[in-house]
């Protein structure tokens, strides 16, 4: 059995990154690979609630420090109950999203400081960072213009001013341009098959066989 790889995927609003989860989880399943598909803040039926605390539109202010926690908590959880498990199986894991969108999100776009993000992380993984980050990135404009043409109301993140996205991008590409060797940035722009080819190439050292 071969050892799991942990991938994630990351980018603003309108992406295209659950696409190319599903279309890299096809191909790695057509390699023969056990693959577990999951997301954040969710993953688990306790992390899939706060998941809908965090996104829905409620009456009750969310302050960003209590943001950052409950996607920390939810963290946790979809660790210690899925992803462990998985990769502890020799299962392949791809999250759409991890702890670069609390760094992006919380720290860029809501201001949370840096440190608290480094201690929190700490805490709930120490021990374990994704093999590979795909960071799918485009326009901003770009991206809420997909992500506003999808069916239902925008969510908490989606109703956000653009100069927050702006920010949510930066950051990433600060944090990629940080970290070269682990966070692969895809040119996001074109079509999904296109995303979805270079995006299995980023990964194509780690698979069994591959040249890394
Ligand atoms: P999704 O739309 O990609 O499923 O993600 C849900 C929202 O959660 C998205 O707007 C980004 C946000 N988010 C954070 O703000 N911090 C985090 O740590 C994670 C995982 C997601």
């Amino acid at each position: 059995m071969s050892a799991g790889r942990f991938i994630t995927l990351e980018g603003v609003e309108g992406a295209g990154k659950s696409t190319v989860a599903r279309a890299l989880q096809a191909e790695l399943m057509r390699r023969g690979l056990a693959v577990l598909l999951t997301r954040e803040p969710g993953g688990t039926p306790v992390a899939e609630s706060l998941r809908e605390l965090l996104l829905r539109h409620g009456t009750e202010v969310l302050t960003p420090t209590a943001e950052t926690l409950l996607m920390f908590a939810a963290r946790a959880l979809h660790l210690e109950n899925a992803i462990r498990p998985a990769l502890a199986a020799g299962r392949w894991v791809i999250c759409d999203r991890f702890t670069d969108a609390s760094y992006a999100y919380q720290g860029a776009g809501r201001g949370i400081r840096a440190a608290l993000l480094d201690q929190l992380a700490e805490a709930v993984h120490a021990d374990l960072w994704p093999a590979r980050t795909l960071l799918l990135d485009l326009p901003v404009e770009t991206g809420l213009a997909r992500a506003n043409s999808r069916a239902g109301a925008p969510d908490r993140f989606e109703s956000e001013q653009r100069q927050f996205f702006d920010r949510v991008r930066a950051a990433y590409l600060a944090r990629a341009a940080l970290e070269p060797q682990r966070i692969r940035v895809i040119d996001a722009r074109g079509p999904a098959a296109q995303v979805a080819a270079a995006a299995l190439a980023a990964i194509a050292d780690l698979l069994p066989g591959g040249s890394g």
